[in-house]
């Protein structure tokens, strides 16, 4: 047999179609072998069987030549006329054969007539027909950004149905930046590919990584297949937070409230997620003002949590911190500088203060030290200080801060004793604030008012015969000076009066200033007294002043009436002689009475008491005037007795009598005849007369002695007082008035001379009575109109007064309508 080696003729490649073609001896086992590339187009020549099997086209036909496959595929269509296999249908080597290589397809070409069986092989060659593919289009990977380099992740290989050559062969990665391929051969020599990571990831630069990854494969052309792999980088917590600024400086103004938002800061994390969240807070080692300041841990929001004051931290420092999830930190530091406000009002403090100062305090005086402060600063803490501009006192700055209250007028405690001085302080914030301090100072007082009376003379009057020890009055003087410098003692100023002390006169109590009579006074020696009481105060040294009291002495009706005339004597008889020729109205005599008291005291009046013959006088009630009131007759009897009373007007009112005799008779002898057989004398003489005899000769004897011891003693006294007065010796003598009083023509008046011009009215108290003035000194002028121009001698002569009373009275004696002027008349008239 033989055995062709059959040549395929292949169009690129010819000598690839060199077929060797065996020759086998037996014929009924004739083989042939072919061999073809896959995906030949339908009726392609795949082998001449005629030529290799050595066969004709007769015997194909008669033998009926077919092909058999054992499967029943008909890839390979037998042409009979040409003797000719061709390409039947579309052959798929990778459908056909899988991976499996060579690739075959057998069958038999069936003859009969004689039955001949001829086997063919047909090889199937690859052609690369398949690109290399990825099952996925892309491919989506997350790397954690800080996955080390090294890090290996695996692939999916890529396919191709393609053998040999034309299957993959190599792969590429595009770019390669942070990831290289690596293929990997597994031990049973199967490949993987895998993606190794050899530059780090940082997602917060590239967050996704596109690569591109590309299967190439050995055919000619080539082929490829390329798949996206994304690469997500994940973020890992590999930043820090970064505050915004390394120091934030912030101002807030001191009153801001608790809230109050200040300053937010922030910091930013570059992670993402969770791992950019930041958590704010105040550094550990900051906690002073952390109290005062609240950080908001999420928002980063700083806020004023406690009370600000610019006067006790003007900043403050605070360190911060931002920290991520991971711990991760960073630090920043807020400059907070509290701004200054207007909150705090000036303080007025007194370092010194004289408190209180003496009224004689010169101007300019310092009464106090002031410090001022204000918390404040600039124009919140700069002070204008100033008092009220009606206070006698000012402000001066001395230093800054330091201010002095002086006075600037003079002061005085009587006007006003205190000042309330308000010290205003006040800033020049805006608005301001002030601050009032009020001093009370008080004035002391110095002794510089003297007492005052309110009268420069007082008068007081007392009535005589007061008891030792009253009280007359009291004066009060009134000092506008305060305490000691206004206690008022009051003494009696030492003058004479009377040639004595005025203190035996009076006392003055030196707390009360009440005038005491130091003795009973008496009107008919002294009138009126004239006596100066001294205030003065208890100052250092002491001021004084006087009052001038004039206590003037008031009448009591405390002597009776004097009969001056008709003397009565003891043992003799006066009797008034009225002729029996005497007409109706006859001035018989006149009684003469006085009263040393004065005014109503010494007002008198005369009534007939008792008469012999009632019917024959009358007396005047005024005058004292004796009168007939009828004729005379031979039958009334010579001896005619009246009692006359005379009253003085006091209360209650004093009275006197006296007996006055009238002799009815035309003779003098007759009158002696029948006076001396007076039966009444007679009795007397009968029984008595020898014991009245004695009785009277020890009574004038002592009487004569006693007069003679007072009368020594004045003389004594006035000589010494160098007053001399000649007739004092006479004193007192009542004055004896001859019966040679005549009726000087029917008007009833006396003929008398007397120095004295008496005007006057019926009435005896509208007397007016002038004494001319040729009284040498020592003789008495007496006023009875009651004038106070006494003249100046008189006050001298006062003592006097009192024993020569019975003279001046004399001159006062005639009551109605005397005239006579010459003083030489009346001295020789009187008889002494
Ligand atoms: C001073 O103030 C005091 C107390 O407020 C008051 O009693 C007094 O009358 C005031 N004096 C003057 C002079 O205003
Ligand atoms: C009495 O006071 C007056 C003024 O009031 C004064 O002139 C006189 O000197 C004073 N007399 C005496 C004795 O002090």
């Amino acid at each position: 047999m033989c055995v062709l080696c059959c040549v395929a003729k292949r169009k690129p490649f010819s000598w690839w179609s060199l077929l060797l073609c065996v020759c086998v001896a037996d014929m009924a086992l004739g083989q042939v072998r072919y061999s073809i590339p896959e995906e030949m187009a339908t009726g392609s020549l795949v082998g001449n069987i005629i030529q290799d099997l050595g066969l004709d086209v007769k015997r194909l036909k008669s033998g009926r030549a077919r092909i058999f496959t054992e499967d029943g595929s008909e890839y390979i269509g037998l042409n009979a006329e040409k003797g000719t296999l061709v390409v039947s249908k579309r052959i798929d080597r990778e459908e056909l054969c899988k991976q499996v290589s060579p690739c075959s397809l057998h069958f038999q070409i069936i003859l009969e007539n004689p039955m001949e069986l001829h086997r063919i092989d047909v090889e199937i060659t690859d052609i690369n027909d398949n690109a290399p593919f990825f099952s996925k289009k892309e491919y989506g990977f997350q790397v954690i950004e800080s996955a080390l380099p090294g890090a290996r992740y695996s692939l999916e290989s890529a396919r191709d149905p393609d053998v040999a050559h034309n299957t993959i062969q190599t792969y590429k990665l595009n770019p390669t930046d942070n990831f290289k391929l690596n293929v990997v051969s597994r031990p049973d020599g199967t490949k993987y590919i895998e993606m190794v990571l050899h530059a780090s990831l940082d997602r917060e630069k590239q967050e996704e990584h596109k690569l591109t990854l590309t299967a190439f494969d050995g055919g000619n052309p080539q082929k490829s297949g390329s798949i996206k792999i994304n690469v997500i980088v994940l973020d890992a917590n590999d930043n820090a937070p970064v505050f915004s600024q390394s120091v934030y400086r912030v101002t807030v103004p001191e009153n801001a409230s608790r809230g109050t938002v200040i300053l937010k800061v922030t910091a930013t994390d570059n992670d993402k997620g969770t791992n950019e969240e930041v958590v704010y807070s105040f550094s550990q080692h900051t906690d002073s003002a952390s109290s005062l300041f609240i950080m908001d841990p999420h928002t980063g929001e700083m806020t004023v949590g406690g009370v600000l004051d610019y006067e006790k931290v003007k900043q403050y420092e605070v360190d911060i911190e931002a920290t991520d999830k991971g711990g991760l930190t960073d630090t920043s530091k807020v400059i907070i500088e509290v701004t200054d406000l207007n909150d705090n009002a000036p303080a007025i403090s007194i370092i010194s203060l004289s408190n209180p100062i003496p009224e004689d305090s010169t101007p300019g005086t310092v009464i106090a030290m002031l410090n001022i402060k204000d918390l404040d600063s600039g124009r919140n803490g700069q002070i204008k200080c100033f008092i009220s501009s009606d206070l006698p006192f000012k402000i001066k700055s001395s230093s800054t801060n330091f201010y002095s209250l002086i006075s600037d007028d003079v002061l005085d405690r009587e006007t006003v004793p205190e000042h309330n001085i308000t010290i205003t302080a006040m800033d020049e914030g805006s608005p301001p604030y002030s601050t009032n301090k009020t001093i009370n100072l008080r004035i002391s007082d110095v002794n510089d008012h003297a007492p005052m009376f309110p009268q420069q003379i007082v008068t007081a009057f007392i009535t005589e015969n007061n008891s030792p020890g009253m009280s007359l009055l009291s004066v009060k003087a009134t000092d506008n000076d305060s305490g000691n410098n206004a206690r008022i003692s009051y003494f009696l100023e030492d003058s004479h009066l009377n040639g004595m002390s005025a203190s035996a006169y009076f006392s003055v109590n030196a707390e009360s200033g009440d005038i005491l009579a130091v003795r009973s006074f008496d009107y008919e020696s002294t009138k009126q007294f004239s006596i100066r009481v001294k205030a003065q105060d208890g100052g250092s040294p002491p001021l004084s002043s006087n009052v001038t009291v004039k206590i003037l002495i008031q009448d009591q009706n405390d002597n009776p009436p004097q009969v001056l005339y008709p003397v009565q004597t003891g043992g003799s008889v006066v009797a008034e002689m009225v002729p029996r020729s005497a007409d109706v109205g006859y001035l018989v005599t006149k009684v003469v009475a006085v009263d040393v008291d004065s005014g109503q005291n010494a007002w008198l009046s005369y009534k007939l008491q008792k008469a012999t013959d009632r019917a024959l006088f009358e007396v005047g009630l005024q005058n004292g005037e004796i009168r007939t009131i009828r004729q005379v007759t031979d039958k009334d009897t010579v001896k005619q007795r009246l009692t006359v009373i005379v009253e003085d007007n006091g209360q209650p009112s004093r009275s006197a009598t006296v007996i006055v005799n009238v002799a009815v008779a035309d003779s003098f002898p007759e009158v002696l005849s029948e006076f001396t057989d007076f039966p009444h004398d007679k009795e007397y003489n009968d029984n008595l007369t020898f014991y009245l005899v004695l009785a009277l000769a020890v009574v004038s004897f002592l009487f004569i002695t006693c007069l003679v011891v007072i009368i020594s003693v004045k003389i004594y006294r006035w000589r010494r007082e160098r007053l001399f007065y000649k007739s004092s010796g006479n004193l007192p003598v009542i004055p004896y008035y001859p019966p040679l009083y005549a009726d000087v023509g029917g008007t009833g008046t006396l003929k008398q001379a007397f120095s004295c011009e008496v005007y006057g009215t019926t009435d005896s108290r509208k007397n007016n009575i002038k004494c001319a003035q040729p009284f040498s000194q020592g003789t008495l002028g007496v006023d009875h109109s009651d004038t106070r121009t006494v003249p100046r001698h008189k006050t001298e002569s006062e003592t006097m007064l009192t024993e020569v009373s019975s003279i001046s009275i004399l001159t006062a004696m005639p009551s109605n309508t005397y005239s006579s002027t010459n003083p030489a008349d009346f001295k020789n008239n009187t008889h002494y």
